[in-house]
C-alpha cells in the first residue's frame, strides 16, 4: 500500500525540512513542502506533527548468533533485528565468523541459514578472515560477487581469531586488488596475552583485571601499526569500536595525511567509565566487552571527535551474553567472561540524548552518524537517506519524550541492559521497512523472515 507521512520535520545529513514523504512500492517516490500532496487519495496517510521524521537506522556492527568463547551471543535474528526495528533501526550488518579451517563460502551459507526467514529488517554480513588465512585469500572474489564488499581482521584473541601482522599485510594487499573495505579489531593481542596472564599467576582475577590487561596504549599502537600498514599497501582501512583517546588522535592524525581511513565507535565508550567493572556482585562482568571501557578523559575525547566529524560511524558492537548465565562461567576468572554487551535496540536513543539533546551535535549530524554515513561507506545503496529512489527506511521521532531505559521493556534476548535507568528524551516511535510500517508505538508489526539480504556494492567511498 502507498503512504504518505505529513506534517512532519524531515531530517536528512544534509538538511532539516518541513516536508511530507510519499512511499511507493516500497521506495521514497517523492518528497514535497508540506501540504501538497492533498491530491493523493489512495494512500495510507501517517500523521507525523511535532515529529522528526529521519532515515531508518543503519547499525554496521553486530554479532547474532555468533560462536564466541565456547558459547553463543543471545540474540538470533529475529530477536536481534525486532530488538533493532524497535529501536528505529532498519538495516543491520552483521559479521560472518568462519571456524578455522573452514571455506568463506561454507560459513557465508551458514549465516544465510541463521538469518533466511528470521530477520525482520533488511541486513547484509561482513565476513572476518581468520587464521590460517593461506586458503582464503582467493576467496575474496567470491566475497565480492557475493555482495560482501568488507572484511574484517582481529589484532586481538590471541590463539583465536587473531591475525599475525605478516597475515594482516597479505590480506590488505590482496584486498585492495578486489577494492574490498578491510575493517579491523585494533588492540595488540600479544601483549594483551601476556598481562593477561601475568594477572593469572598472581591470582588477579576479578572483573576489572579485564581492563588492566588491555591498558588504551594497546589500542593506540595496534591503530597506528594498521595505519602504517594500510599506507604502504595504500588500501583503505575502517577501525571498529574505538575507545581510547590516543587511537583516535593517530585517525584524526591519518585523516589529516589524507589516508583513507574510517573510523567507529559506540554507544558505550561514550556513556560509561571503566569505574563498572568495580561494581559489586560480580555486576562489572556487564560490562566486559572489547575494547574495555576507560577512563572518562577518553569517554569526553571521543565524544569531541564526533563532534568535529573524526568519527565516521555510530555502531553497536551488540554482542549479548547473559549476566546469569554465560558471563558467571568467569566468576573466577575474567578470562572466562564472554565478551560483549547488548545495545542493539538502544543505539540510537542513547545517542540521540547524549549527542543531539545535550547540544553536542545537531540532527543532520546524528543522521549522517548513524545511518547515512554507514550506508555510503559500505555499499549499502538503497539504505540510510531521505530521498526519491531510496527504500522507505524511516523512523519517526518523538523529540520531546522523556523516558527511562528498562531492561523489562526491551526485546534483546538477554536479561539486562547496560543502560538501566539511563534517562532519554527522544524516542522512535514508528518504524517503517521498505514501506511497512513494522513498529508503532513499541508494538512489533512485521513478521520474521520479511527481512531480506542487502548484496552490497563496492565502496565508493573507499575506492574513488
Ligand atoms: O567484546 C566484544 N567486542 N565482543 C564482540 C567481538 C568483537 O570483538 O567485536
Ligand atoms: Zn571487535
Ligand atoms: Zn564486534
Amino acid at each position: 500500500m502507498d503512504l504518505i507521512i505529513k506534517n512532519g520535520t524531515v531530517v536528512t545529513s544534509k538538511e532539516t525540512r518541513q516536508a511530507d514523504i510519499y512511499i511507493k512500492d516500497g521506495k521514497i517516490e517523492s518528497i514535497k513542502d508540506s501540504g501538497l500532496y492533498t491530491e493523493v487519495s489512495a494512500a495510507k496517510i501517517l500523521d507525523a506533527s511535532n515529529m522528526l521524521v529521519m532515515p531508518g537506522g543503519v547499525d554496521v556492527h553486530t554479532h547474532l548468533e555468533m560462536p564466541f568463547m565456547r558459547t553463543y551471543s543471545t540474540d538470533d535474528f529475529r530477536t536481534g533485528t525486532i530488538a533493532a526495528a524497535m529501536g528505529g533501526t532498519t538495516s543491520i550488518i552483521d559479521y560472518v565468523i568462519p571456524k578455522k579451517r573452514e571455506s568463506l563460502k561454507r560459513a557465508l551459507d551458514k549465516w544465510h541459514k541463521k538469518a533466511n526467514n528470521k530477520a525482520v529488517i533488511d541486513y547484509g554480513f561482513h565476513m572476518a578472515i581468520v587464521p590460517p588465512v593461506d586458503r582464503v585469500l582467493n576467496e575474496f572474489d567470491f566475497l565480492v560477487k557475493s555482495g560482501i564488499t568488507s572484511i574484517k581482521c582481529f589484532l586481538a584473541y590471541k590463539n583465536s581469531l587473531m591475525v599475525n601482522d605478516a597475515d594482516l599485510y597479505r590480506i590488505l594487499t590482496k584486498a585492495r586488488e578486489n577494492k574490498i573495505l578491510v575493517c579491523t579489531h585494533a588492540e595488540n593481542g600479544e601483549i594483551i596475552d601476556y598481562l593477561t596472564k601475568q594477572f593469572l599467576k598472581q591470582k588477579k582475577r576479578e572483573p576489572f583485571f579485564h581492563a588492566y590487561s588491555r591498558p588504551p596504549e594497546l589500542e593506540d599502537e595496534a591503530v597506528c601499526r594498521v595505519i602504517k600498514l594500510a599506507g604502504m599497501t595504500k588500501t583503505p582501512v575502517y577501525f571498529v569500536h574505538l575507545s581510547s583517546k590516543g587511537a583516535v588522535k593517530e585517525i584524526k592524525r591519518a585523516k589529516k595525511d589524507k589516508q583513507k581511513i574510517f573510523a567507529e565507535t559506540c554507544p558505550q565508550y561514550t556513556v560509561f567509565s571503566e569505574h563498572k567493572y568495580f561494581s559489586k556482585n560480580f555486576e562489572g562482568a556487564k560490562y566486559v566487552m572489547s575494547p574495555p571501557l576507560r577512563k572518562y578523559k577518553h569517554c569526553s575525547y571521543i565524544k569531541k571527535a564526533i563532534k568535529e566529524g573524526v568519527i565516521d560511524v555510530i555502531a553497536t558492537d551488540h554482542c549479548p551474553f547473559n549476566f546469569n548465565k554465560e558471563k558467571q562461567r568467569g566468576l573466577n576468572d575474567f578470562t572466562k567472561i564472554p565478551n560483549g554487551m547488548p545495545g542493539i535496540e538502544t543505539r540510537m536513543p542513547v545517542m540521540f540524548n547524549e549527542m543531539v539533546v545535550k547540544r553536542a551535535i545537531d540532527p543532520s549530524t546524528f543522521v549522517d552518524l548513524n545511518c547515512t554515513r554507514p550506508a555510503k561507506i559500505f555499499g549499502l545503496k538503497q539504505k540510510g537517506d531521505i530521498k526519491e529512489g531510496k527504500d522507505a527506511d524511516i523512523v519517526i521521532w518523538n523529540p520531546d519524550l522523556i523516558w527511562k531505559i528498562r531492561h523489562e521493556k526491551l526485546h534483546e534476548n538477554v536479561d539486562y541492559t547496560p543502560f538501566e535507568d539511563y534517562v532519554v528524551t527522544g524516542k522512535p516511535i514508528i518504524t517503517v521497512s521498505r514501506g511497512e510500517i513494522i513498529m508503532e508505538n513499541g508494538e512489533l508489526k512485521a513478521e520474521p523472515g520479511r527481512g531480506r539480504y542487502i548484496s552490497r556494492q563496492i565502496s565508493k567511498q573507499a575506492y574513488s
